[in-house]
């Protein structure tokens, strides 16, 4: 895949040489120095640890401008993708196009008759102690899918890797609705296929066998948008991950766990665990104001949760409709005057004219509401990562696909600077001091 254009060209001066490199413009966003030959030109490597102003790869799957607080999927803006439904934006992230209703209703029926897992994986799930996290478990039987799915494992053949696709999208949520039940110690709730995609999830995770269960409508239209808020975000650390996974060409379900993996820490998928805790302790608004403070003690670790973002110097767009959410659900379960939907609101208030965290740039992420709002749909904060790791798999699949398909595409293999010793000689352990 090479679609970008070529203006102009970058000169890098090393000593008395320089060396050319073609600028590449993208249709949107900044451009990027091509600078692929750097090594055979001129002997030298760049470096950019945490990709601080690297581009990883070339993508036409989703966009932001984080300066003017822009998140796009396929060209769509947000706003406008979230009043479909989850399974569609799957379709469009997968396929690059809105489907028709043809095409949708096929894609649904497609991705329903696949969310039963292998029996057999419910005797996998016996070898966890009760008390395992559910992230643990969530990388651990996503990467087993590949021991009880090798029909679909050929990365070569395009059939295989979208059926492998499809396992994935219709499958993650049963292996994370059991990873629930078995640290509740609840037996297992199989699929029930006339659901939409997150009622069916909800039912799963809330249901028991011995009692009629019935899925709130708002309830799972609200979760249903919050998978949609999460579907993919570009070259993220978990996404990077999968990419890298994927470029050594590796099993499709062993990729995607990497990015699960990757997705548990809490710089990445655990912050709205962290926002939650935090609201919770302010507590109530009086305290609010020795909260500030500490955020603004350097000698001081505390952090506002949920406040900030390494792309977004403007407003998330995602914290924007997640607020929306919030409201909703908890009217709808009656927590409208929730103690700490009344924090969230007047801390959000309040930093947003303030005049650190103006001159900063730091504005509301996704996770400052998403906490209340998941806990309000009934998940324990174990779960909050699992419901990421669950939209994620769509975004992390299409940028695997993308890359498979892309004929140029090599393994990813950075170099280093190198600051270890230089060659000495071995010494046999008698003649060591
Ligand atoms: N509270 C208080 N001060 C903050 C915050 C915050 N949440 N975030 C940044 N700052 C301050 C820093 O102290 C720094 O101040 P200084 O210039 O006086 O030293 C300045 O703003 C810039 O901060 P950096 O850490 O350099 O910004 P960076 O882009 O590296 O960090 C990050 C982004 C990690 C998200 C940060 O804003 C943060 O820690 N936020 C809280 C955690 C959080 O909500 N993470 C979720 C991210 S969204 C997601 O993963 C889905």
């Amino acid at each position: 895949m090479d679609a970008s254009n070529t203006s102009k060209t970058a000169t890098l001066t090393v000593g008395n040489k320089s060396y050319d490199f073609p600028v590449k413009n993208g249709t949107e966003g900044p451009d990027v120095v091509d600078i692929s030959t750097l090594y055979n030109k001129a002997g030298i490597f760049t470096y950019d640890p945490g990709f601080m102003a690297t581009a990883s790869c070339e993508s036409k799957i989703t966009y932001i401008d984080g300066d003017a607080g822009i998140l796009r999927y396929r060209g769509y803006p947000i706003e406008q993708v979230a009043q479909g439904d989850f399974l569609e934006t799957c379709y469009l992230l997968l396929e690059g196009e809105l489907p028709n209703k043809a095409q949708k209703a096929d894609f649904v029926n497609r991705v329903t008759n696949h969310t039963m897992v292998h029996e057999q994986m419910a005797r996998f799930f016996q070898g966890f102690r009760r008390d395992a996290h559910p992230m643990a478990v969530m990388v651990a039987s996503v990467g087993a899918l590949s021991a009880f799915y090798h029909d679909s494992t050929d990365i070569n053949d395009p059939h295989q890797r979208m059926v492998a696709s499809m396992r994935m999208i219709a499958k993650v949520p049963t292996l994370a609705a059991m990873a629930y039940k078995y640290t509740i110690g609840q037996p297992f709730i199989y699929p029930q296929n006339s659901l939409d995609y997150a009622s069916n999830f909800m039912r799963m995770c809330f249901a028991v066998p011995c009692e009629e269960y019935k899925v709130n409508p708002v309830l799972s239209r609200a979760l249903d948008k919050i998978f949609i808020l999460h579907a993919d975000h570009e070259q993220n650390a978990s996404t990077n991950t999968v990419r890298s996974s994927g470029s050594s060409g590796a099993n499709p379900f062993a990729c995607i766990a990497a990015g699960i993996a990757c997705l548990w820490g809490p710089a990445h998928g655990g912050a709205n665990e962290a926002a939650l805790k935090m609201l919770t302790e302010i507590g109530d608004v009086k305290n609010i104001p020795a909260f500030i403070k500490r955020a603004k003690d350097k000698e001081d670790l505390f952090r506002v949760m949920g406040f900030g973002h390494r792309v977004y110097k403007n407003y998330d767009p995602r914290a924007k409709i997640m607020q929306q959410l919030c409201h909703e659900v908890l009217k709808e379960t009656g927590h409208e005057n929730d103690p700490v939907l009344q924090v969230a609101l007047e801390f959000e208030r309040i930093l947003l004219s303030d005049d650190y965290f103006i001159s900063r740039k730091l504005y509301p992420n996704v996770d400052f509401y998403s906490g209340i709002t998941l806990k309000a749909l009934g998940f324990p904060t174990s779960m909050f990562t699992v419901l990421f790791a669950v939209a994620r798999t769509v975004g992390w699949i299409a940028q695997w696909k993308e890359m498979i398909d892309d004929p140029n595409y090599k393994i990813a293999r950075p170099r280093q600077l190198y600051t270890g010793d230089v060659e000495r000689q071995y010494i046999p352990l008698d003649k060591r001091k």
